[in-house]
């Protein structure tokens, strides 16, 4: 039998140490769009109006790249956005193996994600987005009892599930974990079902998040909304 893994996962990780005011002015700004977070009937009455109607939540209807004029903070959203560009199109050309990874044109939306203690995200994958990169601009610190009375999956730890439809497995070797510190750079496929061991440190975690997708130079142009 010969086995080929034609079309495998990629994960990319990547220790991207920022200067300490960029990083303290990202989390600065995540903070207070995260204080903010009750304002969406407000701020995008229709899609509150949706969300609410399907009985979910929405905690990040926003983009920061786009609005980045709008804060104290855009110099530092500019150097961000600059950065995770560059390593998006490292990603598409040695993960994801395409030609034009310099050339295409990219589009994105930026947000964050604030936690304290006891919070966790749930299971989620990015919906209608290309590929993903995490950064992690703090992680807290402390102890984490329970998380440490067992070899599992450590704090706050981001689990990644195998998108493969094999047959019943051991759950564990279904799972990858990864550790979270800061500067960590993850890149991964927006299909990736993904979620948090709770964060039960003292402090903030605090990740900045890039939705990517790539716009072809093919019929994407063309495409309209329909009238129907
Ligand atoms: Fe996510």
């Amino acid at each position: 039998m010969v086995i080929a893994q034609m079309w495998a996962t990629p994960v990319a990780q990547q220790q991207i140490d920022l200067p300490e005011a960029i990083r303290e002015a990202l989390i600065a700004v995540l903070k207070r769009k995260d204080a903010e977070r009750g304002d969406l009937a407000k701020r995008a009455p229709d899609f509150h109006a949706f969300m609410k109607d399907k009985g979910f939540y929405a905690t990040s209807h926003y983009n920061l790249f786009d609005e980045a004029d709008a804060h104290p903070e855009r110099e530092a959203l500019r150097s961000f956005e600059r950065v995770a560009c560059l390593s998006a199109r490292e990603y598409l050309g040695n993960a994801l193996g395409l030609r034009e990874a310099r050339d295409v044109q990219l589009s994105g939306r930026c947000f964050g994600n604030v936690q304290r203690k006891g919070d966790r995200t749930l299971p989620h994958y990015h919906q209608g987005v290309d590929f993903v990169l995490v950064h992690y601009l703090a992680v807290g610190h402390g102890v984490d009892q329970e998380a440490g009375s067992t070899p599992r999956n450590g704090p706050h730890a981001l689990l990644l599930l195998d998108p493969r439809p094999v047959p019943t497995f051991p759950y564990w070797e279904k799972v990858h974990s990864i550790q979270p510190r800061v500067g960590l750079t993850l890149l991964t496929p927006g299909y990736l079902w993904h979620e948090t061991n709770p964060f039960r440190f003292d402090g903030d975690r605090v990740c900045i998040v890039v939705n990517f997708n790539v716009i072809t130079n093919t019929y994407a142009e063309l495409h309209r909304p329909m009238r129907f």
